[in-house]
């Protein structure tokens, strides 16, 4: 096993690919500690566990710098560490209905595109996204990664070994291509793909940390990399 007694935290890992890392991570050995801001879905993700007992879930928003000190605490109160932190948890676009209306708007842009009649709907996800909606994307996207990096790196840094992980999209790779949304790439983009971001700032200031060699395992755009390698 991969992970054997390694400590891991997982944000956003109720649902979808936080779940799957979370479930791969317990199979690897490691304790996982299953962060969601919904207490059902991270326990949901525990039970799934093969064996249930390598979970903890620990509902936390992680836009709330309260919150996600309050789940370190814990963390350290019960487990003593941290090994692995996955910067998972994320949001898509606004409202329930409003993300219906955008569902529906690109299932007739897809029909357009694939008939003779040529692309007549446009998406307008920029022009119709509320400030509230747009400072939420920024919050847990880019406040969230902040407050939990800040906090792993606390207990990460008294072991000096430690790695976090940060999901990003390929939306803020490549803004250009239209049916991609250019809010949500906007607000991934900051803390994951800009090569002087925070991410890796971070990264190579904790891993200079004791040694003055230049800093090692400080990975960019791993996804990147694997979807040009894989075509
Ligand atoms: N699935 C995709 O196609 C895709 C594409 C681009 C980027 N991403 C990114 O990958 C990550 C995971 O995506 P997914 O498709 O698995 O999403 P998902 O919606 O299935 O899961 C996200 C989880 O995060 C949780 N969450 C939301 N806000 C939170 C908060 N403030 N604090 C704690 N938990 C919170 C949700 O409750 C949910 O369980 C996200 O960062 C997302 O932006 C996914």
């Amino acid at each position: 096993m991969k992970l054997s007694d390694r400590i891991a935290l997982v944000t956003g890992g109720g649902s979808g690919i936080g779940r799957a890392i979370c479930l791969t991570f317990a199979e690897e050995g490691a304790r996982v500690v299953v962060n969601d801001i919904r207490l059902e879905a991270a326990e949901a993700t525990v039970k799934e566990m093969s064996d249930p007992a390598r979970g903890r879930a620990i509902q936390a928003d992680v836009a709330d710098s309260a919150q996600v000190r309050a789940m370190f605490a814990t963390i350290e109160r019960e487990l003593g560490g941290l090994d692995i932190l996955v910067n998972n948890a994320g949001i898509a676009l606004g409202a329930d209905e409003h993300r219906e209306a955008l569902r529906r708007k690109f299932e007739t842009r897809i029909m357009e595109t694939v008939s003779a009649q040529g692309i007549q709907t446009h998406l307008d996800v920029t022009e119709n996204l509320s400030d509230e909606a747009w400072r939420r994307m920024i919050a847990v996207h880019l406040d969230g990664t902040f407050f939990c990096t800040r906090e792993a790196l606390r207990l990460m840094s008294r072991q000096n070994r430690g790695a976090i992980i940060n999901l990003s999209s390929v939306a803020a790779l490549d803004r250009h291509q239209p049916m991609k949304s250019p809010p949500f790439g906007d607000s991934h983009c900051p803390v994951k793909n800009e090569p002087s971001s925070d991410a890796r700032n971070s990264a190579v200031a904790a891993t200079s940390r004791g040694s003055p060699e230049r800093p090692r395992g400080v990975r960019e755009r791993a996804a990147a990399r694997i979807s040009g390698d894989i075509g």
